[in-house]
């Protein structure tokens, strides 16, 4: 018994990041609070579960983590906790927050063994939070400069604000985090940069909120939905901020404007809603710079009732990258996503498959950042269950086309690409070497 226990105790403490090689076996027999399960929910757990953000009840406390051991150990060991939607089957995800076998045991043998304290000297140095944030502390906060007054039901059209950054230099962003002030009413965020030198809603109002609707031109009521104006970041519930690898960071150009692009949702009470973005700069200039492109299909039809319908898009890389990470939208019907490469032998190699989710859209960061050459063929993959066994499908009788409102479709395939750091997004697009 005694050389299983141990054998046991080296499984565990070779597997996981919290090693108690040091201490003697007996005190592994039950798990306690302090030393084992606490180091879980500060790594696992509390970039959600702690005062102020998203989850309903913060798991940083031990009388927090006792009051819900059951459902703790439940949501772990059905693996509904953390939330995380890739398939295990293709690539490996350096966000990817999944517990390991051994510590959803740990956490199931000390909800069993009736969640002991232990001694909180063992605890391990606290999780340090910046305030309000899961990035370290923004060096610039930029509030869109007026709330927006949102009814408590009905369909809002996406609203915008223009907020000039006055930067009279380039400006390279190593983190940045998108805060709603009214999570429960967004249902996306998008913070586009407008260089100095772009149409993009040129005469739009400055630093007050509008929508489509109050474009008078033609041009300006296009622009409000299509622009190839470069990101700097996109938020939806669930969503994690950008943080880049060293020596890559987004540039925010001299002169830019930030441009909010809000998707609001109604649940029934009237609120207001003035989101910010929070941002890090780079400490030195870096040698890359990361552009947000997308692999998008406007022009589906998804018939009533198709409980898996498929659509596809292609495109093509038109110069050398390294691919860094990948955040697919769907709306209600939003099945499956999978984002492929096509070798030039037509073999396809999955980088990226979603069980999507619509409560939950993440970003998917590769562990290990792929380099892909000039002309590689890249495929985007969305399914679609319109049928009534979807329990989000607001109408299984519809016919759904692409459509900014959720119960219209959208299938867009996000993705971060690095590129040397004096190219712009329309500079990449110029092809230096010819297509494969
Ligand atoms: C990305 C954010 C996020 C992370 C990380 C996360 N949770 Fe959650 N959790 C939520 C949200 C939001 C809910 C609310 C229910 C829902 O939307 O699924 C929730 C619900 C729960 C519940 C259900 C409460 C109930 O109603 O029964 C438990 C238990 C739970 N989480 C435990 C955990 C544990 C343990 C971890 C870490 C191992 C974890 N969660 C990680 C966001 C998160």
């Amino acid at each position: 018994m005694a050389a299983r226990l141990w054998f046991a105790c080296l499984t565990i403490t070779t597997a996981v990041f919290y090693s108690s090689a040091q201490s003697p076996p007996a005190s592994r027999s039950a798990p306690t609070f302090y030393k084992d399960v606490l180091p879980i929910l500060q790594q696992h757990c509390q970039t959600c579960h702690r005062r102020g953000e998203i989850a309903p009840m913060p798991l940083e406390s031990y009388l927090d983590a006792k009051k819900y051991a059951k459902q703790i150990q439940r949501m772990t060991s059905s693996k509904a906790m953390p939330p995380w939607f890739a398939d295990p089957r293709f690539g490996k995800f350096s966000n990817d927050p999944s517990l390991t076998a051994e510590q959803i045991a740990t956490i199931a043998a000390w909800v069993e063994a009736k969640s002991p304290e232990g001694n909180p000297a063992d605890a391990p140095p606290p999780a340090h939070w910046a305030q309000g944030w899961n990035i370290p502390k923004p060096d610039l906060v930029i509030e869109m400069p007026q709330p927006v007054s949102l009814p408590a039901h009905g369909d809002v059209e996406y609203t915008y604000e223009i907020v000039p950054t006055g930067f009279t230099e380039d400006k390279w962003v190593q983190a940045s985090e998108i805060r709603p002030s009214s999570r429960d009413h967004v249902h996306h965020a998008v913070v586009y940069i407008r260089p100095p030198n772009s149409k993009w809603l040129r005469n739009a109002p400055v630093g007050r909120p509008f929508t489509a609707a109050d474009m008078t031109s033609e041009q300006d009521l296009r622009d409000a939905l299509f622009t190839d104006s470069d990101m700097l970041l996109v938020y939806a519930p669930g969503s994690s901020p950008d943080n880049w690898p060293e020596g890559m960071a987004k540039c925010i150009p001299a002169g830019s404007d930030l441009i909010f692009q809000m998707h609001y949702t109604t649940n029934g009470h009237a609120a207001k809603d003035q989101t910010a973005v929070g941002i890090v700069f780079s400490g030195q200039p870096p040698r890359q710079r990361v552009l947000t492109l997308q692999l998008a299909n406007h022009s589906f039809v998804i018939p009533p009732g198709a409980p898996d319908f498929r659509v596809e898009v292609f495109g093509t890389l038109p110069n050398d990258a390294t691919l860094l990470s990948f955040f697919p939208h769907m709306h209600l019907r939003g099945k499956r996503f999978e984002y492929d490469v096509i070798h030039a032998d037509g073999s396809i190699e999955t980088l990226l498959r979603v069980n999507y989710h619509f409560h939950w859209q993440m970003s998917y960061r590769l562990a290990e950042p792929r380099f892909l050459t000039a002309g590689t063929k890249l495929k985007a993959v969305g399914w679609f269950d319109n049928s009534r066994h979807n329990p989000h499908n607001p109408d299984p009788e519809q016919t759904v086309r692409w459509g900014p409102q959720t119960y219209d479709e959208m299938m867009v395939g996000f993705f971060d690409l690095a590129v040397p750091a004096n190219v712009d997004k329309w500079q990449y697009f110029v092809r230096h070497s010819p297509a494969r």
